[in-house]
C-alpha cells in the first residue's frame, strides 16, 4: 500500500524543556527527526515525505537530511502555531489520491510493520489509526474531586501515525477550519465528519517524546533493539 508521509515538526519542545526543538536532541548520536525520517525512508512504501517545520529551523533540517543522505523526496510545509495547522499545510502539498500518513516526527520507534497493518486498514476504511489498550484506571475529574470511572476495557491510548483517504483528511480539516474546532489528533476531525475510524493495535515501545523522562524510556527501546539484533 503506498502513501505519503506528513510528519509535523514545528513544535517547540516546551514539556521537554530543552530550550530547542525536542526533535533536534540525539539519541545514540542521532538526531530524534532523523531517527524517524530513516523509518520512512526505509519502507519502501513510502513515496514521499512532508515536513512540517518552523521557518527559522528549516535550513537546519535540509542540513540534517543531507547530512543522513535521506534520498526520498522531501517536501517541506510551514508549520502552524498548532499541530492541527501544521498537519493542513502538510496536507495541502500531498496532492490528489491515494493514502496520507500523518505521524509524529517526536515518535522514533515506529515500524515498518506496524505501518503496513495501519495503511491496509485504512485502504479498507478510508481512516485508521493505531492505538494501545490503556494499562491505568482512568477516572473523570471535576476540580480535584472524582466525578466517575470509565471502564478501561473499552479504553485505548492512541498514537501516530494515522492514515487516511487524502480526499477523507481533506475534508475534515477544512471542516474542522470552517468551525473553528482544535482536535488534538488528525482522527478527531474525521470522527466528526462522521467518517468511521478503524483500531489497529499499535506497540507500547511507539512512545511519544515529550517529557525528560521519556529521554530515559528511549534509550532503554534502543538498547532493547540493539540487544534483538545481535
Ligand atoms: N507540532 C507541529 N506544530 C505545532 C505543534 C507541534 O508540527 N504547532 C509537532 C511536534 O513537532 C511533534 C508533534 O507535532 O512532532 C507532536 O507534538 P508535541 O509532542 O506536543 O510536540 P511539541 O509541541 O514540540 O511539544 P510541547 O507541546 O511540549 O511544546
Ligand atoms: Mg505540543
Amino acid at each position: 500500500m503506498k502513501y505519503t508521509v506528513i510528519l509535523p515538526a514545528a513544535g517547540r519542545g516546551k514539556r521537554m524543556g530543552a530550550g530547542i526543538n525536542k526533535l533536534l536532541l540525539e539519541l545514540d548520536g542521532v538526531p530524534v527527526l532523523i531517527h524517524t525520517l530513516l523509518v520512512f525512508e526505509n519502507d519502501e512504501n513510502c513515496k514521499a515525505m512532508i515536513l512540517a517545520v518552523n521557518p527559522d529551523e528549516r535550513d537546519e533540517m535540509e542540513g540534517l537530511l543531507n547530512r543522513y543522505k535521506i534520498k526520498k523526496p522531501v517536501k517541506f510545509a510551514l508549520g502552524g502555531a498548532e499541530r492541527q495547522q501544521s498537519v493542513f499545510n502538510g496536507l495541502k502539498e500531498a496532492g490528489g489520491e491515494g493514502l496520507v500518513l500523518v505521524h509524529d516526527a517526536a515518535r522514533p520507534f515506529i515500524t515498518k510493520s506496524l505501518i503496513g497493518r495501519l495503511a491496509e486498514a485504512a485502504e479498507r476504511d478510508g481512516a485508521a489509526i493505531l492505538a494501545v489498550p490503556v494499562k491505568d484506571t482512568v477516572k473523570k475529574a471535576i476540580g480535584n474531586h472524582v466525578a466517575e470511572t470509565i471502564e478501561r476495557s473499552s479504553l485505548w491510548a492512541v498514537q501516530t501515525p494515522q492514515a487516511f483517504r487524502i480526499s477523507v483528511l481533506l475534508e475534515a480539516h477544512e471542516r474542522a477550519g470552517q468551525d473553528s474546532f482544535l482536535g488534538t489528533d488528525d482522527a478527531s476531525l474525521v470522527e466528526r465528519l462522521p467518517h468511521p475510524v478503524a483500531i489497529v493495535q499499535g506497540d507500547y515501545n511507539n512512545i511519544k517524546l515529550t517529557t525528560r523522562e521519556d529521554l530515559v524510556f528511549a534509550e532503554a527501546i534502543l538498547r532493547q533493539r540493539d540487544r534483538q539484533n545481535i
